[in-house]
């Protein structure tokens, strides 16, 4: 088993600090989402841990090794990958030519053309329309192509920044159950989410983030209902003790 661990984690941008000192564990085999209002810092706190933004102070260890502050690359040669918000596929690019770009970080050509097969036959929508542009492939395809692209080079951990936005909620669901499959295939998944209702039935374990800060971890049995779920949203109730992944053993 592979273990995430991000550990007091500050950074913003300029001057301006967004995020106060969040950490989050996540395990491979496991879906760890999340959840937090508009602006909270749910972006800014994975791109830190994917090395996209550098992290101000804090760790962020890849099974005992510390990856934190190593540019993107070498993050993703690590076996960590972010799909970010709004998938950031290449839409002039074709869909063969943005998986490619996914699998930079692999030398091997046999290698990279042996990965771009699999994943076709993974989604098969996108194996009709390999040489068209990803910009004129529809928003549930573009998302597919990012979740695609991002697993080029065979993750232990992906990051998914809101993969379910803008799709219809027959894609919402295809596309969790999609989330649910890889970590079935032993990759640990992090995911931000704004779909709770529908997120929560495949998460193993749970943060929320409020301004910058962490309000609550733990895990689905540990939220009462959704009132209590949507307190703690909202800042009305805080994190107890018992609900802290550090206390109850996990
Ligand atoms: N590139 C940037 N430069 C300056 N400030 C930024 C930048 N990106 C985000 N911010 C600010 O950082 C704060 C947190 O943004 P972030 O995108 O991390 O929030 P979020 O929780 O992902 O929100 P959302 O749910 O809207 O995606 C916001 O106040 C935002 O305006
Ligand atoms: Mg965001």
């Amino acid at each position: 088993m592979s273990r995430l661990s991000a550990t007091g984690i500050v950074t913003g941008y300029g001057r301006q600090e967004i995020v106060h000192g969040v950490s989050l564990t996540a395990d491979s085999g496991a879906v760890t989402c999340v959840f937090g209002p508009n602006g909270s810092g749910k972006s800014t706190l994975l791109k830190a841990i994917a090395g996209a933004l550098p992290a101000w102070q804090g760790t962020v260890d890849l099974d005992g090794r510390n990856i934190g502050n190593l540019p993107v690359h070498a993050v993703a040669r690590e076996g960590l990958v972010m799909m970010p918000q709004g998938g950031g596929v290449f839409p002039r690019l074709t869909v063969i030519d943005n998986l490619k770009m996914g699998g930079y970080v692999i030398s091997d050509r046999r290698r990279m053309d042996r990965r771009i097969d699999a994943l076709l036959e993974e989604y098969p929508s996108l194996k009709r329309r390999t040489n068209v542009a990803a910009g004129s492939l529809s928003g549930g395809e573009q998302m597919m192509l990012a979740l695609a692209r991002a697993l080029m080079p065979e993750p232990r951990f992906i990051l998914l920044d809101e993969p379910s936005a803008g799709l219809s909620p027959a894609l919402v669901s295809e596309t969790l159950e999609r989330i649910r499959a890889l970590s079935a295939q032993d990759i640990g998944v992090v995911m931000v989410e704004q779909n709770i209702r529908e997120a929560l039935p495949i998460a193993d374990r749970l943060y929320i983030l409020a301004a910058g800060e962490e309000r609550f971890a733990g895990t689905p049995d540990d939220v009462r209902d959704d009132a209590q779920l949507m307190d703690i949203y909202m800042g009305q109730e805080q994190a107890t003790d018992a609900a802290r992944p550090e206390s109850s053993g996990l």
